[in-house]
């Protein structure tokens, strides 16, 4: 038997905190951590009835929840979910920022500055206070930090930019992160969402942003030619915040059938 199958992908004591819990992709990663044995500590922000949903569905997983609501931009609000997390459940061994805002898709030169900022507060000034409030957490546990971003980091489609800019701060701040706390056995990583048909998916067809040539032209793009799932960027996300992937830091994977190539 090697060392690797004799580790248990996560500890047994503390838990897991998902940031956007009432998300597509947030809802399948806090699944799927429940599946592999993790209490978890979700947030959603307007979503209740869907954060009902997720609780119900860790819950039938066999694993506790507790779920907070929280404004990304509120620095004192994540603070306090975190540590209240983290003393329900005594620690935090994992922290997945799961969350963004919904993204109007438009030329950079019809898009309001207001529009960018908004974007960039939720997002990539969120995800800066997750990362402040999780980690002295993540220090005592010796635990991992992931985040999602975005595919368009490295191959940018027109009208993206809210996307781009944000997701690509985000995976400046996940490098940082795995270079200055790699010394206190903390990692972090970033997984790279390509098109899927869930989460964020639903409203941009609504709003007649994702149209039939737009999705026709990413999955002629995809090596795989195909759309994703929450799932199937769920599983990425989880191995990379276990402990299989112990000697893997400041990496962006992208689980996007192929789309940046
Ligand atoms: N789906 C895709 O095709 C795709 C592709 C590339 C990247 N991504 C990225 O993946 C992440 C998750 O996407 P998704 O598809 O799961 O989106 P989603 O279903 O719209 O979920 C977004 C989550 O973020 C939360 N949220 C939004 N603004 C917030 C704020 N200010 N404070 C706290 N929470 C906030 C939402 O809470 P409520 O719902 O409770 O309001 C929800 O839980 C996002 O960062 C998105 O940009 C998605």
């Amino acid at each position: 038997m090697t060392t690797a199958e004799r580790l248990p992908d996560f500890p047994v004591g503390g838990c897991a905190v998902v940031i956007g819990g009432s998300g597509g992709i947030g809802r399948a990663i806090a699944v799927q951590l429940a599946g592999r044995g993790c209490d978890v500590a979700f947030s959603y922000f307007k979503g209740t009835a869907r954060a009902n949903e997720t609780a119900s569905l860790v819950r039938s997983a066999g694993q506790e929840v507790h779920v907070g609501k929280v404004d990304l931009r509120e620095e004192a609000e994540v603070r306090r979910f975190v540590d209240e997390a983290a003393e329900h459940f005594g620690g935090v061994h994992t922290a997945v920022y799961a969350a963004g805002p919904y993204i109007p898709m438009r030329f950079i030169s019809q898009q309001p500055a207001a529009a960018f900022r908004e974007v960039m507060e939720h997002d990539t000034f969120g995800c800066f206070n997750l990362i402040q409030a999780v980690l002295p957490h993540l220090r005592t546990a010796k635990g991992s930090f992931t985040a999602l971003v975005t595919p368009a980091i490295r191959r940018y489609a027109a009208r993206d930019i809210l996307s781009a800019a944000p997701k690509a701060a985000i995976e400046a701040l996940v490098k940082g992160l795995a270079a200055e706390e790699g010394r206190f056995g903390v990692r972090a990583n970033a997984v790279g969402v390509g098109v899927i048909t869930d989460g964020l998916y639903h409203a941009l067809v609504e709003s007649g942003d994702f149209d039939q040539r737009f999705l026709d032209a990413s999955r002629q793009v995809m090596a795989l030619k195909r759309l994703g799932t929450a799932d199937e960027v769920a599983e990425g996300v989880v191995f990379l915040a276990s402990s299989r992937a112990r000697w893997i830091t400041g990496q962006t994977l992208m689980i996007d059938g192929g789309y940046a190539l």
